[in-house]
C-alpha cells in the first residue's frame, strides 16, 4: 500500500453525497456522523486504557501516554473529515515511516487491532454507532495496521 493509502489526509473530499440518488440524501463525513472530534478522543482514550495493561505493546510506548493519545485522536479526526490539527501540529502523517523504529509483526499487529476492536466496540454499544460507519472504520483500521508490520 502506498503511503498516502496508509496515513492519507487524502479524506477531506470523503464527503459522499451519493449520485446514485440525485444528491437530496447527503451522508456527510463519518467525523460528522459519530458526532466530532469527541468520538475520537473517547475511542483512543479506551484503546490506551487496554494497550497500558498489554505486556506485548506497552513496552513499545513511552511512559507518558499523554503525546500518543494526542496524537492518534487528531490523527484520526483529521482522516475522517475533521480539521486538521493534526497535520499543522505533526506535519504529513507518513505513519509507515514513524511506525518503522518499532519492531510490528502479526502478534503486534493482532493485539492492536483486538485493542481497537474492543474500543469501538463499547461504544457502538454505548452510543448506538451506525453498523456502516462502524464497517467502515473496522476495515480502515484492518487495512492500515496489515501496513504497518515490518518484521515477520
Ligand atoms: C499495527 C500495530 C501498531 C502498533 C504496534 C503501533 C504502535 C505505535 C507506537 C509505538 C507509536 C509511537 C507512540 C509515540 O511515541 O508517540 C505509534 C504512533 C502512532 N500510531 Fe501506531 N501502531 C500500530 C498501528 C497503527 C494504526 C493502524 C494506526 C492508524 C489507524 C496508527 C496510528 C498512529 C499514529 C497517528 C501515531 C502518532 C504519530 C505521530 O507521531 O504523530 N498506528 N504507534
Amino acid at each position: 500500500m502506498s503511503e498516502a493509502g496508509a496515513g492519507g489526509v487524502a479524506h477531506r473530499g470523503d464527503d459522499e453525497r451519493s449520485p446514485e440518488h440525485g444528491g437530496d440524501a447527503p451522508i456527510g463525513t463519518v467525523y460528522e456522523a459519530v458526532g466530532g472530534q469527541a468520538f475520537f478522543d473517547d475511542l483512543v482514550e479506551r484503546f490506551y486504557r487496554r494497550v497500558a495493561m498489554d505486556p506485548l505493546l506497552r513496552p513499545l510506548y513511552p511512559d507518558d501516554l499523554t503525546g500518543p493519545k494526542r496524537h492518534l485522536a487528531l490523527f484520526l479526526g483529521q482522516y475522517w473529515g475533521g480539521p486538521t490539527t493534526y497535520s499543522d501540529e505533526r506535519g504529513h502523517p507518513r505513519l509507515r515511516m514513524r511506525h518503522a523504529p518499532f519492531v510490528i509483526g502479526e502478534p503486534e499487529r493482532d493485539a492492536w487491532l483486538r485493542h481497537m476492536g474492543a474500543a469501538l466496540d463499547s461504544l457502538v454499544v454505548e452510543r448506538g454507532l451506525h453498523p456502516v460507519v462502524e464497517a467502515r472504520l473496522l476495515d480502515y483500521f484492518g487495512m492500515t495496521a496489515d501496513a504497518m508490520v515490518n518484521a515477520r
